[in-house]
Formats: C-alpha cells, sequence, structure tokens
C-alpha cells in the first residue's frame, strides 16, 4: 500500500470516531491545515521523480477529497444531533403563550355602523386625497378668494402651493368629474384645520361626506335621509332639527341638530352635521373641467351633506374628551372591544 493510502485510512478512522466538534478540527488541522500531513505531502511532490508525479498527485488529490468530504459529513451529522437533541427539551404539551387580540378604533367602529346604514340607502363608497389643491377644496365649491376659510390662520398650506383638505366635500368634486349623474355616494375621511387643540377641537378630524344628484332632489329628500340616519344611529327616539345655515356650496344650507334621551341626558341639542341643496355653480365649476354639460343645473338637483364623526363617536359612546382618540391609550381604547 501506498503511505498515502495509509495515511487515508488513519484520517478516516480518526474523523469516524470524533466525539464532538473540537475532535473533529483536532482531526481536519492534523490532515488538512497548513502544516498538516497532506499539505506536507504536497509540498514533497516538487521533490519525486518526474515520472511519479502524476500518479502520486492524483491520488493525492483523491486522498484530500476524501479527507475534507468525511469531515463535512461528520460535521453535519453531529449538528443536526445536536439539534434533535434540543427539541427533544421542548414539552410540547405545555400551553402556548397568549397574545392579546387587538379590537377596532371606536371611530373606525362608527364609521363601519355610518357606511353601513348609507349602504342600505344605495350609497356606495368614493374616496379622495388628503392632501388636496386649492380648486377642488375652495374655489369649486363656490369659495371665493377672500373666503375667511382659506386663510393661514385656517388651513394648513404645504410650501408647494397644496393644502390638507379641510373637509371631505372635495370628494364632492372629485366623484362629479369623473362619473356622470345620477351619483349616489358616501366618502368617509380626514380632514384638517388650523384650530386649537381642545376637548372638542382637533387639527384632524373625521367626516363622511354625502353627495346624492339626481333629477328632482329637493330639501325633503335630504331631511329624510339624514333623519332614517340618525334614528338608525342613536334610536328611533332621536329628535332632528334643521337650522338654517350658511356655505358657498349649498343652497338653502341647513346645520343638522341631534336630541335624545340616551344623549346627555335628553336635554341638549348637539350638532353633528352640515348639509344643503347642491349649488348650481358647483355643478357649472364641474361642467368645465369636465367639458361637457353632464351637470346640467337646470335638469339635475343634488343634497350634500358632511357628517362629524368625531362628534357622532363622542355622543354614541359617551365620550368627554376629542384627544383620547389620538392618544393611543390601551386603557381608554380596551372599552371599546
Ligand atoms: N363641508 C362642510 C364642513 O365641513 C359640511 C358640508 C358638507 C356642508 C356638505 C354642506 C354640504 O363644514
Amino acid at each position: 500500500m501506498h503511505p498515502l493510502e495509509h495515511l487515508r485510512a488513519d484520517a478516516l478512522r480518526e474523523i469516524e470516531s470524533a466525539r464532538d466538534e473540537q475532535a473533529l478540527e483536532t482531526a481536519r488541522v492534523k490532515y488538512l491545515g497548513r502544516s498538516g500531513s497532506i499539505s506536507m505531502w504536497g509540498e514533497q511532490m516538487k521533490t519525486l521523480p518526474k515520472e511519479e508525479k502524476p500518479v502520486v498527485g492524483k491520488l493525492l488529490n483523491e486522498v484530500r477529497n476524501a479527507v475534507a468530504a468525511a469531515i463535512e459529513s461528520r460535521a453535519a451529522q453531529s449538528r443536526s444531533q445536536k439539534e434533535s437533541g434540543a427539541l427533544a427539551k421542548i414539552d410540547i404539551s405545555l400551553p402556548g403563550t397568549p397574545h392579546e387580540i387587538g379590537a377596532l378604533h371606536p371611530l373606525t367602529q362608527m364609521w363601519e355602523r355610518s357606511i353601513q346604514i348609507f349602504r342600505r340607502m344605495g350609497f356606495a363608497l368614493a374616496d379622495g386625497p388628503d392632501i388636496e389643491d386649492e380648486w377642488h377644496c375652495f374655489d369649486a365649491l363656490n369659495t371665493p378668494p377672500d373666503h375667511p376659510a382659506r386663510t393661514e390662520q385656517d388651513t394648513f398650506y404645504l410650501p408647494d402651493g397644496h393644502l390638507l383638505r379641510t373637509h371631505t366635500s372635495t370628494v364632492q368634486i372629485r366623484t362629479m368629474e369623473s362619473a356622470a349623474p345620477p351619483i349616489r355616494v358616501i366618502a368617509p375621511g380626514a380632514a384638517y384645520r388650523n384650530e386649537e387643540i381642545n376637548a372638542t377641537h382637533s387639527a384632524q378630524f373625521h367626516q363622511i361626506e354625502g353627495l346624492y344628484v339626481d333629477e328632482g332632489v329637493s330639501v325633503a329628500d335630504l331631511k329624510g335621509a339624514l333623519e332614517f340616519f340618525m334614528h338608525e344611529l342613536f334610536g328611533a327616539g332621536t329628535e332632528v332639527e334643521f337650522r338654517p345655515h350658511y356655505f358657498p356650496f349649498t343652497e338653502p344650507s341647513l346645520e343638522v341638530y341631534v336630541k335624545s334621551k340616551a344623549l346627555k341626558g335628553g336635554e341638549q341639542w348637539i350638532e353633528v352635521a352640515g348639509s344643503g341643496v347642491v349649488h348650481p355653480a358647483v355643478f357649472e365649476a364641474v361642467n368645465k373641467v369636465r367639458g361637457d354639460k353632464a351637470y346640467d343645473p337646470e335638469k339635475w338637483s343634488g343634497y350634500a351633506f358632511g357628517l362629524g364623526m368625531d362628534r357622532l363617536a363622542m355622543i354614541l359612546f359617551d365620550i368627554p374628551d376629542l384627544r383620547l382618540f389620538a392618544q393611543n391609550d390601551l386603557r381608554f381604547l380596551k372599552q371599546f372591544a
């Protein structure tokens, strides 16, 4: 037997009987390390006579590969033994660690309830961006450049001239831009105003916008729809009152108040929405960008409303301070789980 074959036999035996990683590493250094015996043979190759070189070189390669493969396979074996040893220590009959299950935010719950009611009246969902331009927020809604709502005291302007929408009425315009009448949509979303923040005012608040455009729509339809909504939400005994108001984009304009035994002892009228019959100037602004007469004010009429979601949720869940909605305090949120 060639001395290299003896070397291989010794090495394989040693590797096979290595009991731990340490022993295996010792064997690796002994044979394959820089001054290990196989490497030494490599050095000696230079001194061999020319005719022996190819034969011994081939054998040396085989031995080196065999030893390296044996070390790798022994190492893999010991790794898998270690893993199954660790797994065996896990007691799968023990109970797991419970996860806390979250709940919907009271505002989200309020939104879902409201959307459900409007769906039953045939309203579809519409949407628009929170970052808006002045045209969708004001001009198209018949709000002149000198209107106080447009000042920086009331509106957050971005450096590039865009703004954070001050109401969801922007979605009225966006919906009519892209679809011809009849229209029956609601648009839930956030709105922003530069307000002093206190228990009843926040710089971000939430609305559901409503828009219904068809032939022969009147104030009576508006009142019927909102009365139905309030009764569904707060109970049949809820009183609803409409008070004259002013919005540039509706005429007539009405503020909506509710009073119910279930709410604050039933003593108080609480304002919950702005609403009105869509102003013909709004239809004309939409026609202009559409480039057609789809919203001919002689043919079509409509109503719109903006419901204050925060206010409604505060009433329904008896929440005293608006700021609680944004504080993420689990003691508060858990009460609505
Ligand atoms: N956009 C008004 C507001 O935020 C509410 C409103 C909507 C009024 C639709 C009339 C019609 O105060």
